[in-house]
């Protein structure tokens, strides 16, 4: 058997480094909704979304007061508490799955919007941008946002080779795809872990309806 994907310089790879990295601190990120999200859905028409590695669940409750019906998932336990916390307070509804990208438990469900930013997803040898992949629903769109990190001037938390970024998914999308956005932005966020990052890659892609 092939050893499984690890990252380099020590980066979290799994859930136990996951719910390490959360616990260390009682708020990792901002609290608010990725910029790019904002940017992107704000005019977009409510459906089904998932939030693919939520973190603590800002992204979700954004999503569901503008109306969608989110599904939101993460390897970490620690992170989803977090959230679960987060959604209570927000009073609105988010069905938070404690699973990875992976996980069985998502097999076969679509989505509207399926919404990754920065979620660390390892290669897993092509099952993970798969996966991302087949989360989105004929007719909708994939939002996937990462760092630039050549951008970040010494800011290097973890090699990007490591993990599925835009530019794997962008070269897999066939012509079952249509790419409205592919390009890279400049980041706003001084609040929070990923504040040392100062530019963002963003793909946004809708899969085509079923021809019938
Ligand atoms: C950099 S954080 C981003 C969190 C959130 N999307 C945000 O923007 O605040 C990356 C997240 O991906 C999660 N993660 C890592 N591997 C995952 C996987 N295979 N499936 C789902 N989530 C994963 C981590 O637990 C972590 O919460």
């Amino acid at each position: 058997m092939s050893e499984p994907d690890r990252p380099a310089g020590g980066a979290p790879a799994d859930s136990v480094d996951w719910d390490a990295l959360y616990a260390a601190s009682e708020q990792v990120w901002s609290g608010d909704p990725n910029g790019q999200l904002v940017a992107e859905i704000t005019d977009v028409p409510p459906g089904t979304a998932v939030d693919v590695g939520c973190g603590e669940g800002a992204d979700g409750i954004w999503l569901a007061r503008r109306g969608w019906r989110v599904t939101a998932f993460d390897v970490s336990s620690t992170a989803l508490a977090r959230a679960s916390r987060h959604v209570a307070d927000a009073g609105v509804t988010v069905h938070l799955v404690h699973a990875g990208l992976l996980d069985p438990a998502l097999a076969g469900a679509r989505f509207d919007l399926v919404n990754a930013q920065y979620a660390a997803l390892l290669h897993e040898q092509g099952r993970s941008l798969a996966a991302l992949l087949g989360l989105v629903a004929p007719g909708g769109t994939l939002l996937l946002v990462h760092h630039v990190l050549e951008a970040d001037d010494g800011h290097r938390a973890f090699d990007p080779a490591d993990y599925v970024m835009p530019p794997d998914v962008h070269a897999a999308l066939d012509d079952g795809w249509d790419v409205q956005v592919y390009e890279q932005r400049p980041r706003h966020v001084t609040a929070g872990a990923g504040a040392g990052h100062t530019v963002d890659l963003v793909l946004r892609a809708t899969r085509r309806p079923a021809v019938r």
